[in-house]
């Protein structure tokens, strides 16, 4: 296990901890939060150190890694989108706007998990539920939250980063 917190995440971390003394476990969402915060994302050496932390198996730690669509496996570009791929969004055509996405930023729309454009500027990620059934297809773009996107609008979204 590699994974070397800085004296600021560890002291963050051991700050949270101390908010459930008689169940560290409940801590483990929020210490996942700091380390990518810190870092980027959370690797495999930082969520069995987050493990070993909370005296979990790793397993403990990577089911939720890989069930947060909120939590990164690897770093991200600079603006991340999320598109809906649950059933609403799916039925409400959030297929054809990842397809439309992914054909504007030169990715693979068969590819599983996140990708990330060479330059860094974007990444792009099919994702569950983003609590917004009613108005599919629904996407995320960094923390800004979007509803019925056509490709009109994604694009203008995307022209809105910088
Ligand atoms: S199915 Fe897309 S927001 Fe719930």
């Amino acid at each position: 296990m590699s994974f070397q917190p800085t004296a600021a995440l560890e002291a963050e971390i051991d700050e949270l901890m101390s908010h459930y003394p008689q169940q560290k476990r409940s801590a483990s969402l929020m210490l996942l939060h700091a380390v990518q915060e810190h870092c980027g994302y959370i690797s495999r050496d930082a969520a069995e150190w987050v493990a070993k932390k909370l005296e979990l198996q790793p397993i403990n730690i990577w089911e939720l890694v890989t069930f947060y669509p909120m939590l990164r496996q690897a770093p991200a570009g600079r603006h991340q989108i999320k598109v809906c791929r649950t059933l609403s969004c799916a039925l409400g055509g959030s297929h054809k706007l990842y397809d439309h996405f992914c054909t504007k930023l030169g990715m693979d729309a068969h590819k599983h998990g996140l990708q990330t454009t060479p330059d860094g500027k974007f990444s792009i990620e099919f994702v569950e539920c983003l609590a917004s059934c009613g108005t599919p297809p629904v996407m995320m773009c960094n923390e800004e939250f979007h509803e019925g996107v056509t490709p009109q609008k994604a694009d203008a979204i995307m022209g809105g980063c910088k």
